[in-house]
């Protein structure tokens, strides 16, 4: 297996081929409101997504997404969530304000290439952009995959969380760590993604019959129902990964 990284900028064709959002994402996690209105445009800077290429097999093994804009370095003044750090990266571009940060917003491994060490492949490939454009470092709002194991854990008390080994319990932030990232500030309102109660009744196949908080699959926290109002809200939680300075 030849794995090589391209852009898009590179590489439109690869654009198309990468592994179906339904294949890498549960049904809810495709309806963040602000999602809905940053991440096209941030995958208009086709300078900063990227395949993760098998020469071999012709196939698209990978998918990563980043976007730059311009941080300090004070944790303090780090975006307070994945939708405020996809504001700042699409803002920046437009008003063509400074960069110096180079931010990750996605990881996507196809489901027939996981388990196979792509996902530090990923990461050492942002790092690899960043330093390519000339930025300081990478940074990232990072989904804990198993968070979904443990809903009803606050955030700040599940980033801790640690194996006999001294690794963290997390298999995600397991990766970043050992590329040398820090954990910093967790988030427990990172990403919003609101919808009527049919709408959440469809993306998670349940039924929510009365007002409340109800654990669904793969959430990575509690669903708030308001049928009243008919509205249904959920908080992603995610955690910042600050890795090293770029030589
Ligand atoms: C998270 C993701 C990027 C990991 O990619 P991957 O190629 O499967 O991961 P790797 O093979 O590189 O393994 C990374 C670590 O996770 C562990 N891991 C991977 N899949 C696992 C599974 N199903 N169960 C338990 N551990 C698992 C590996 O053991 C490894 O940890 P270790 O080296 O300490 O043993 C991939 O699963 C994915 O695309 N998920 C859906 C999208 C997502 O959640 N992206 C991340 C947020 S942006």
């Amino acid at each position: 297996m030849t794995v090589r990284l391209f852009t898009w900028e590179e590489r439109p064709d690869l654009a198309e081929r990468g592994p179906d959002s339904a294949d890498v994402w549960p049904e809810y996690n495709l309806h963040g409101d602000a999602f809905d209105d940053w991440w096209e445009p941030l995958l208009d800077a086709a300078q900063f997504q990227f395949a993760l290429y098998d020469e071999e097999t012709d196939t698209v093994l990978a998918e990563g997404h980043t976007g730059p804009f311009a941080w300090n370095g004070d944790d303090a003044a780090l975006p307070d969530g994945i939708d405020a750090a996809l504001e700042q990266a699409v803002t920046a571009r437009r008003d063509n304000r400074p960069v110096d940060t180079l931010c990750a917003f996605a990881a996507e491994v196809a489901p027939a290439a996981r388990e196979r060490g792509l996902a530090a492949d990923l990461l050492r490939g942002m790092s690899a952009l960043a330093a390519r454009h000339g930025l300081k470092r990478l940074i990232a709002p990072v989904r804990p995959s198993w968070k979904e194991r443990y809903p009803l854990a606050p955030i700040e008390r599940y980033v801790a969380w640690r194996r006999e080994d001294g690794q963290l319990l997390d298999p995600w932030m397991r990766v970043h760590e050992r590329l040398g990232a820090r954990v910093t500030t967790p988030l427990p309102e990172s990403m919003l993604i609101s919808g009527t109660v049919a709408e959440w009744e469809s993306w998670t196949s349940m039924v929510f019959p009365e007002s409340g908080e109800y654990v669904f699959p793969e959430g990575l926290a509690t669903l708030h129902v308001d049928r009243g109002n008919d509205r249904a809200t959920y908080w992603e939680p995610n955690i910042w990964l600050v890795h090293p300075d770029l030589p």
